[in-house]
């Protein structure tokens, strides 16, 4: 059954750069990111460690915890290190599970046998404090990933969690909102004191609270 937005991520136990770690107690109350390479020593994944390794300082201020997986082996993982260290100028300051037997990555779907049959596509996971998958995106191993929108996504989940509006497209941090339909004029009144502009009765645009 496929794994969707709202299951619980499935817990695991597996070697990584940083010793054996189980992923529920790894996350440990946090909000998290698990994403995919689909193998080590090749060009794309290398670029998006390093980049990922830069942005740790974003992911630490949201309070997020950060883990990649690639399907080799842990003795492998060290050498491929010390290349993204030297060509991205970031040491991997994450953990980075060796799946080489491939359980995490089939317990998470990331091997889409029709893509290839033994290495992964390039999935992220964000997953709540309440362990819960928030989002999940998928892109073929041809593709980086925009890790920048990982952290603008992971911005709209942690507002939309505290308070009840959704973000519309294209936002970003700091920009308005949009008041969830679930939520009367009369309720909306408590809620948005400064009050809000009302486009049309459906779309509310307020400033975006705490901002
Ligand atoms: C890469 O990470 O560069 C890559 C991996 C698999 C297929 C194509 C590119």
């Amino acid at each position: 059954m496929a794994l969707l937005i709202g299951d619980t991520a499935p817990d695991f136990e597996a070697d990584t750069t940083e010793g054996r770690i189980r992923f529920h107690d790894y996350i440990d109350g946090h909000w998290a990111v698990l994403f995919s390479h689909p193998k080590n020593y090749t060009p794309v994944c290398t670029t998006e460690l390093g980049y990922t390794a830069k942005l740790k300082p974003e992911f630490d201020k949201r309070g997020v915890k950060v883990m990649g997986l690639s399907v080799d082996k842990i003795e492998d993982h060290a050498g491929w290190a010390k290349d993204i260290e030297d060509t991205q100028g970031a040491a991997l300051n994450f953990p980075l599970i060796a799946d080489h037997d491939r359980a995490v990555a089939t317990k998470y779907e990331m091997i889409h046998p029709n893509a290839d049959d033994s290495l992964t596509v390039r999935s992220v996971f964000v997953i709540g404090p309440d362990k819960k998958i928030k989002l999940k995106i998928e892109y073929p191993a041809s593709t980086g990933r925009n890790f920048d929108e990982v952290l603008r996504v992971i911005d709209s989940l942690q507002l939309t969690a505290k308070h009840k509006v959704a973000t519309p497209v294209n936002w970003k941090n700091g920009e308005d909102v949009i008041i969830v339909p679930a939520v009367s004029d009369e309720d909306a009144k408590g809620q948005f004191p400064d009050g809000w502009n009302a486009v049309r009765p459906y779309l509310r645009i307020v400033k975006q609270p705490g901002a």
